[in-house]
């Protein structure tokens, strides 16, 4: 594809002037594909009636067509042009979550949308965004908004302006650079089947959190780990290899860290008598207790080129807006062979180790 001129809006995250969204949301309507900050990730939007607007997303991203792609919109009002009236149940989680990272799988109104945006399924993924920048200039342009996260198909979600620039300039129309994004991974992708709550795709809003929401007797299916090659995940985007830096990376499991830090200095090791440039992702100690992250640390010092420490395993919110922006810093150090230690799965801890692991496409050592 051509290449094109990217434009770039600073904005003011918490209030963004009308004036400095007017273009984008110009160019939106337009057909332009612009990106924007959510509280999640930044988003590649499109006017999601506008099929080749739809189409030129899929270009930029390099994204496989029957990967369908997340409706946002400003407020509920927009809700009744795509879908039928929601169940009590999904009225209970928009209640909850809305505006916020939670996605809502729903059956969507026949020619209310570009049938690229749904990629041939009945239903479609919607959500209102939890961010000043986002719902203003949704509002602003006055459409329903097609918005995968905007990467290069396969690699990590960005979370800052300069991170989507890094993927897609000279091949998108604009990006409204807003900040650093909230929650750092992705919304909970989730869909109403009976009396079943299926987590597609686990997220900002934990299962925990959906359950305490939910009406009794309807019960929640927690995602389902790595699908076999024969079974279709409900969720297209998940069986594709995602979220990776360029090198190859192995996730080392184990209740003993000090023996997992050995693990890892040793694989370290023989990837530098291989030949090749080595990096290891360790998440801070509970507490920040200083000296125990120093001496992690100072275990791979010498065997590793690049080293990102992600967050804390005390506060893995912290973990979570810094993953993706640690995985992308393997790159800039062209490490070769990465190695990462695990976080704690509870809570948001679970929509980490759910991307880590697709990051390592199934490199698991378990000690
Ligand atoms: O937080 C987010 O969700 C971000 C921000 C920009 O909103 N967007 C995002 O979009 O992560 P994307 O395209 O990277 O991921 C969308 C996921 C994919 O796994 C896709 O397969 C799934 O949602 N999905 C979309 N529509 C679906 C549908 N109708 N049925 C099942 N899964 C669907
Ligand atoms: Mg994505």
């Amino acid at each position: 594809m051509g290449e094109m001129h990217t434009n770039i809006w600073r904005v003011d995250a918490e209030h963004p002037m009308p004036e400095d969204l007017q273009e984008a949301a110009e160019g939106l309507r337009r057909g332009d594909t612009i990106a924007f900050p959510t509280e999640t990730v930044y988003g590649l939007g499109a006017d999601a009636r506008n099929t080749e607007a739809v189409a030129a997303v899929f270009t930029a991203k390099g994204r496989p067509s029957d990967n369908p792609l997340i409706v946002h919109i400003a407020d509920r009002s927009q809700l009744s042009e795509l879908t039928a009236p929601p169940e009590e149940a999904v009225s209970r989680l928009m209640d909850a979550f809305w505006p916020g990272p939670l996605t809502l799988v729903l059956p969507v109104r026949q020619g209310a949308l570009s049938p690229l945006v749904t990629a041939g399924l009945p239903t479609v993924g919607i959500r209102i965004p939890d961010h000043p920048v986002a719902r203003s200039l949704i509002a602003a342009a006055g459409c329903p908004v097609a918005a995968p996260s905007a990467n290069r198909s396969g690699r990590p979600s960005p979370t800052e302006a300069a991170h989507v620039l890094g993927d897609l300039a000279g091949r998108i129309a604009g990006v409204v650079d807003g900040g650093p994004a909230g929650v750092g991974l992705e919304s909970t992708v989730v869909e109403l089947r009976g009396d079943t709550l299926y987590v597609l795709r686990p997220g900002g809003v934990t299962g925990a959190e959906l359950r305490r929401a939910l009406p009794a007797g309807v019960r929640v299916q927690d995602a389902v780990e790595a699908p076999t090659a024969t079974e279709t995940p409900r969720a297209p985007g998940m069986k594709y290899a995602h979220y990776a830096p360029r090198g190859s990376l192995t996730i080392v499991l184990g209740a003993d860290r000090a023996a997992v830090l050995a693990y890892m200095r040793r694989e370290l090791e023989m990837a530098r008598a291989r030949g090749e440039r080595t990096g290891a992702l360790l998440f801070g100690a509970a507490g920040g207790r200083q000296a125990a992250e120093e001496q992690a640390a100072g275990m791979l010092a010498a065997a590793a080129d690049h080293i990102a420490r992600c967050g804390s395993q005390g506060d893995l919110s912290s973990a979570a807006r810094e993953l993706y922006g640690a995985l992308r810093s393997f790159d800039e150090a062209e490490a070769a062979f990465i190695v990462a230690e695990g976080c704690g799965e509870e809570g948001i801890g679970a929509a980490i180790m759910n991307r880590l692991r697709k990051a390592a496409a199934g490199r698991v050592v378990t000690l």
